[in-house]
């Protein structure tokens, strides 16, 4: 009997190689390699159409004489969502949703079909993970007050063959269709368990296909990996059109939605959801929920950031605490660890707030992931406070800027929308780098800033250290 054909596989980049080898060729990557059964690539190919034999020859054409409608977008019915996707899901696009379990991506995905079937458009959810029943379950609580009726009307197929699949599809050209999830549908050609590297790029290449030709809307809910990213080859990444990805932490309701890549739209746009029984709400004013909730406590300061064209205010806080340890811990929560590294040693330097020996928490509270650099200042301030144990002097304030390694305040853009927020929210102090128009507190350096915000104790003074001495000596 022949042996099967397998070949080896890398999972970061798709790479195939005949032999087992520990780095792979492809993208170097280190014990990257799994062995799979070799693709009936040519074959599956062939049948399917797309790209078997060359039927018809391509022709090259000037982009001007190209014709072509404006692009046509569907509402999801949740306006966070069509922000993020750049204004709405596009005909014959392929979505990959990720997210952690349990997140809501299928609460998520139901809404969106919910909507559109409600909308009279054709859909269709097919639930490789969760049985009829289940899914009815969910549509159940959904249909309660949050994705209307239209949650009960959706057409689910409960599948993990990639065939029978493409044959409903087929049959049913629907508008728009989810894939719960991708890691689960297998074709049975190769071979293999679902899940695969093969398997999944397989899937999702056959997918890709159908959503081209016929002009379907795919979204592919995807799992990730314990290191946050979205598990199966990067090659996924690049074949989808969108990649939207769903984040928030468990004990809390928040949940975020980004886009990590979209060739419809901005990447930098983020939508925010509340968790409820009724399913995902949108957060429509997060900035008033967070300053209700800002403690204006020593360590406690509210940021003007940007999340991509909306402004929004977040409460940063900070606890800096005598360390026991050789080597002080650093820890962050919806930031960058290097951010904060760098934020301290501009303090150390340029104003003389010296945390070498203590224990610094950041945490950007509400579950918010800060990634712009005019997050810099509202952090100096916070562990600045939280080391003098005062809060920000004078009326509630919030602030804004880029920390420059000389100690300046740097522009950041859209200040006009950063104090209009803040003024809207009754917060007139505005810390903000020079040139951020009338109305802010300019502060062209962070010895500035740090006068404007904590006053006399500023001048110059260390932190009190004494609680750090009296650690020390007790350790001794
Ligand atoms: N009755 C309820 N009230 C409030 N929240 C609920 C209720 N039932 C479920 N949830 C929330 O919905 C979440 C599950 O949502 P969903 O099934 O959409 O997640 P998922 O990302 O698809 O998960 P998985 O990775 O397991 O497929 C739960 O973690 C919980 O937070
Ligand atoms: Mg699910």
């Amino acid at each position: 009997m022949a042996r099967a054909a397998t070949v080896h596989v890398c999972s970061e980049c798709g790479a195939c190689s005949a032999q087992w080898r520990g780095q792979c060729p492809g993208c170097g990557a280190w014990n990257t390699l799994v062995e799979e059964h070799a693709a009936p690539a040519a074959r599956a190919r062939g049948r399917s159409g797309a790209g078997g034999p060359v039927a018809r020859r391509s022709q090259v054409r000037v982009l001007a004489d190209v014709g072509g409608s404006p692009l046509q977008r569907m509402s999801t019915g949740t306006g966070e969502l069509d922000r993020v996707l750049g204004g709405g899901l596009v005909p014959g696009s392929l979505v990959l949703l990720g997210g952690a379990p349990g997140i809501g991506k299928s609460t998520l995905t139901n809404m969106v079909l919910a909507h559109l079937e409600d909308a009279g458009r054709g859909t269709l959810y097919v639930s490789g993970e969760e049985s009829v029943e289940q899914v009815r379950l969910r549509a159940e609580r959904l249909a309660v007050d949050g994705g209307g009726a239209g949650a009960l009307g959706v057409p689910v197929l409960a599948e993990t063959e990639l065939e029978r699949v493409l044959e409903v599809l087929a049959e049913r050209r629907p508008q728009a269709c989810v894939i719960d999830s991708v890691q689960t549908l297998a074709c049975a050609e190769l071979g293999g368990a679902p899940g695969t590297v093969g398997q999944v790029r397989e899937v999702a290449a056959r997918l890709l296909r159908v959503a081209k030709e016929q002009g379907t809307a795919v979204i592919l809910v995807g799992h990730v990996t314990k290191e946050g990213a979205l598990a199966g080859p990067r090659v996924l990444e690049h074949m989808v059109d969108c990649v939207l990805q769903f984040e928030g932490e468990r004990e809390r309701p928040y949940r975020e939605l980004r886009a990590l890549k979209n060739r419809f739209g901005s990447t930098s746009e983020a939508a925010l959801f509340e968790m409820r029984e009724a399913g995902l709400v949108e957060v429509l004013d997060a900035s008033a929920r967070f300053v209700a909730d800002a403690t204006r406590s020593p360590g406690g300061v509210v940021l003007a950031s940007m999340e991509g064209s909306r402004p929004l205010l977040v409460e940063v806080q900070a606890l800096v605490a005598p360390s026991e340890l050789e080597q002080p811990r650093r820890v962050v929560s919806g930031l960058h660890r290097n951010r904060l590294a760098l934020v301290l040693a501009i303090l150390a330097r340029h104003g003389r707030v010296r945390t070498g020996g203590c224990d610094v928490f950041v945490n950007v509270v509400g579950g918010v992931r800060l990634e712009e650099p005019g997050a810099d200042l509202a952090v100096a301030l916070a562990v600045a406070s939280a080391a003098h144990g005062r809060p920000l002097d004078g009326a509630p304030r919030a602030c804004f800027g880029e920390l420059g390694l000389t100690g300046e305040l740097r522009w950041v853009g859209h200040p006009e929308r950063r104090l209009q927020e803040a003024r809207r929210h009754g917060l007139d102090g505005v810390i903000a780098p020079p040139g951020s128009g009338p109305g802010a507190a300019e502060a062209p350096t962070l010895r500035d800033a740090l006068a404007l915000a904590l006053g006399s104790l500023q001048t110059g003074a260390e932190p009190p250290t004494d609680g750090l001495r009296g650690a020390r000596r007790l350790a001794a």
